[in-house]
């Protein structure tokens, strides 16, 4: 008899993301003239850079010929992205992190929901509320919960988020010792960003606690105020105690190429039943050598193009129309009367429905149109509002502000 993983059966509903897209599916089958506008997941919309589409191209017809043809690569990535990656998303900031602690992969989800796989069975994990459903699903499937009730499972440490604090908790507010604590800053959902000061609490937290941070550093592309931190090596003594997520896909728009990479320092430890310190690194590789194939050499060789200076300067662009959008749909809601939190230096804007978030995302999909993601499956601290992606062109953009304007007025 074949025994399947229960801890499966403790996860209550499908994916946010897969019920949402039920929902609008019915929807359309029942308006089939309707045109909807996506503002729930957070997809990007715009086409890739013209500097990483030429790439593309140049790496395609590498493949075209016995001399320049790649069959597998290197599980942790080719040294041509991990040493730009080094170079320019940390060393020329100041932030010491080298090539060989870069691991590429195929997205930022993977490594986020596989890291977890180094730790032992019974390591007690913090999330926040909101959250990111990916951390939480993750080790539900891996056992380290009992099941969930009231929007919560036993055995997960949760940190309220909500407007009073910022929506960035403080190691004070855990209500029990924990492990490894999950942070993603700017953040998903909440589009709230951390300071300085505040990620450094939590870094001076984890090694005095011998604690480990993941932190989640995928919208980081989109800080354009001065001074808030985006990596949380940025922070003094971080590399003993925290583990890096970047991803491609918002930055440059490979959510369809997939790209992303973990960074792993050197001398980052876990620790023995019997207080031994384990090196995580070689761990990772091991994990990432034996599961693991590698990112596909094309789609490496577009990445390598985001850093040159031609592709730096067309994402940084196509970023910024993102954040006008979500300029644009903050200022309208504003003016609606909605508290909004997000919306500058991140692409999701969480607003305040004051009412329940499934009933408000019906209706807007139902009236408008327009889809966007209940709070509620981010966390029972996510009720009561919905998240908005600016990810769409600047005509479907200012559709929805104009529909939503008029349903909500
Ligand atoms: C989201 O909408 O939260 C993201 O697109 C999900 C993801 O990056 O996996």
């Amino acid at each position: 008899m074949v025994r399947v993983n229960e801890n499966y059966l403790k996860i209550q509903a499908s994916y946010l993301f897969t019920e949402i897209a039920h929902r609008v599916k019915a929807h359309q089958d029942a308006n089939p003239g309707a045109k909807i506008i996506r503002l729930g997941i957070g997809d990007v919309t715009e086409p890739l850079a013209p500097a990483v589409i030429a790439a593309l191209h140049r790496a395609v017809d590498d493949e075209a010929a016995r001399e320049t043809f790649r069959g597998y690569g290197p599980e942790q990535g080719y040294a041509f992205l991990r040493e730009a990656v080094a170079k320019n998303d940390f060393q020329d900031r100041g932030i010491d992190v080298a090539a060989d602690e870069v691991f590429i992969s195929d997205g930022a989800k993977c490594d986020c929901g596989n890291i977890q796989e180094l730790f032992d069975a019974d390591v007690k994990i913090a999330v926040t509320d909101p959250v990111y459903p990916v951390y939480v699903d993750t080790n539900v499937m891996a056992g380290r919960t009992g099941t969930s009730s009231d929007g919560r499972y036993s055995g997960l440490v949760y940190l309220s988020c909500s407007a009073a604090n910022g929506f960035v908790p403080s190691p004070a507010d855990l209500p029990e010792p924990v492990d490894v604590v999950y942070l993603c800053y700017p953040n998903n959902p909440t589009g709230a960003t951390a300071t300085k000061e505040q990620l450094q609490a939590w870094v001076d937290w984890a090694n005095a606690k011998k604690a480990l941070i993941l932190f989640d550093a995928a919208y980081e592309a989109f800080i354009r105020t001065p001074g808030i931190p985006h990596s949380i090596y940025e922070c003094a003594n971080a590399r003993s105690c925290a583990i890096e997520f970047r991803s491609y896909s918002k930055t440059a728009g490979f959510t369809g190429i997939r790209c992303g990479y973990t960074v792993v320092p050197k001398g980052l430890v876990a620790w023995k039943a019997d207080g031994t310190p384990v090196e995580l690194r070689p761990f990772w590789t091991r994990r990432q050598t034996t599961k693991f194939n590698g990112c596909s050499y094309i789609t490496q060789r577009g990445a390598e193009a985001v850093y040159s200076p031609e592709g730096a300067a067309q994402t940084k662009a196509t970023i910024d129309f993102y954040l006008e959008n979500a300029r644009l749909v903050k200022d309208a809601l504003s003016k609606l009367g909605y508290d909004v939190t997000g919306g500058t230096d991140s692409p999701y804007l969480w607003v305040n429905v004051k009412g329940d978030s499934w009933e408000f995302f019906d209706k807007l999909l139902k009236e408008a149109n327009v889809v966007t993601t209940p709070g509620a499956g981010f966390g029972r601290a996510g009720e009561g509002f919905i998240r908005i992606s600016a990810f769409n062109s600047r005509e479907n953009v200012l559709e929805a502000i104009g529909r939503l304007s008029s349903v909500l007025a």
